[in-house]
């Protein structure tokens, strides 16, 4: 029998569509197997402020369709002091909350894994970011449907693109990881994809450009990593730009529309799966660690390593894109 009686949830970082899926899995997993369940408001921040919620099966009924977060999110800069941590540890004593189950991203189970460290309490993650920038999982919540917001935008932009003959510089966020970006190149057939994972040669790029846009196509499209090396979409754009005044250039920074939206299939699903498998993971005696997907099965894989390692971008994707943007 574990003794665990009593969880806390929260969301923490940059909000991920299908984070409400991963919250109702937990609370309901939770109820399923007679634990109490609190909701913790705005991440590691209202751990501190014990701003809980107790939480009740029909608290997340209607809610697995929504983007964003019923719980809010934040990045708590409290957290990150010992004197942070000690209060929200006083918070869940006096709650009497046993464990807990954080959905986010690196930042947020940096915080965990100390957390756990300092004063002996289960914490389990769960993935959740568009960046998909975690080692020890294929996908984290919120990525696939980031991906296929990033391709209607870019698909319209195609259009307008072609109509006018123009080169586009489009921006996708990713903090400093490619994988949103390298995805969502191919899927919108890119000119040119540039990640901060390759070194970003403005030379070749031109080169491409020259042999492509201006050879037989008539529009151009390069989508640019925010976490790029080379600046940025408008820097690039300008270095074109200066060489090449011949073309007629667009900037287009996506922004914070990719975070938001209902949740698509792949992302509900593999919220429902995460929040079961957090809640098992707990009642398993597990600590300190995430549950992630690999290759269509749960994982579980330690804190410190999700941490210390840096998840690689698929050099297969990166020729794929080689080949097919001639
Ligand atoms: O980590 C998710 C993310 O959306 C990144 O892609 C981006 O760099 C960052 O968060 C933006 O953070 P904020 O919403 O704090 O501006």
């Amino acid at each position: 029998m574990s003794r665990i009686k009593k969880i806390g949830v929260l969301t923490s970082g940059g909000d991920a569509p299908g984070m409400n899926a991963a919250i109702r899995a937990v609370v309901r997993t939770a109820i399923f197997n007679n634990l109490e369940v609190v909701g913790v408001k705005q991440g590691y921040q209202g751990l501190i402020k014990g701003d809980f919620e107790t939480m009740k099966s029909y608290d997340v009924s209607n809610i697995l369709q929504k983007g964003g977060t019923i719980l809010c999110s934040a990045r708590s800069e409290e957290f990150r002091s010992v004197e942070g941590r000690k209060k929200a540890h006083e918070q869940m004593l006096a709650a009497k909350l046993d464990a807990l189950v954080v959905i986010g991203g690196d930042g947020t189970f940096s915080g965990a894994r100390i957390f756990t460290q300092e004063f002996d309490i289960p914490v389990v993650g769960i993935p959740g970011t568009i960046d998909n920038d975690l080692y020890g999982t294929d996908y984290t919540i919120g990525f696939d449907t980031a991906l296929n917001t990033v391709i209607e935008a870019v698909d319209k932009i195609r259009d307008t693109a072609s109509a006018h003959n123009r080169l586009f510089f489009i921006e996708v966020m990713g903090r400093d990881a490619g994988f949103l970006a390298l995805r969502s190149g191919i899927a919108t057939g890119a000119e040119a994809i540039l990640i901060p994972e390759r070194q970003t040669h403005l030379k070749d790029l031109e080169k491409y450009l020259a042999k492509g846009y201006k050879g037989h196509k008539n529009s151009g499209i390069v989508i640019v990593a925010e976490g790029d090396k080379s600046g940025g979409a408008y820097t690039i754009a300008r270095e074109i730009e200066k060489k090449h005044p011949e073309y007629d250039i667009r900037v287009s920074v996506l922004g914070h529309m990719q975070r938001g939206g209902s949740p698509s299939a792949f992302d509900r699903v593999t919220a429902s799966t995460l929040g079961v498998a957090a809640v098992d993971a707990l009642l398993d005696d597990q600590k300190s660690i995430m549950v992630g997907m690999v290759n269509g099965e749960v994982s579980h894989v330690s804190f410190n390593k999700t941490i210390k390692n840096k998840k690689v971008v698929k050099d297969s994707l990166l020729t794929i894109n080689d080949i097919l943007s001639i």
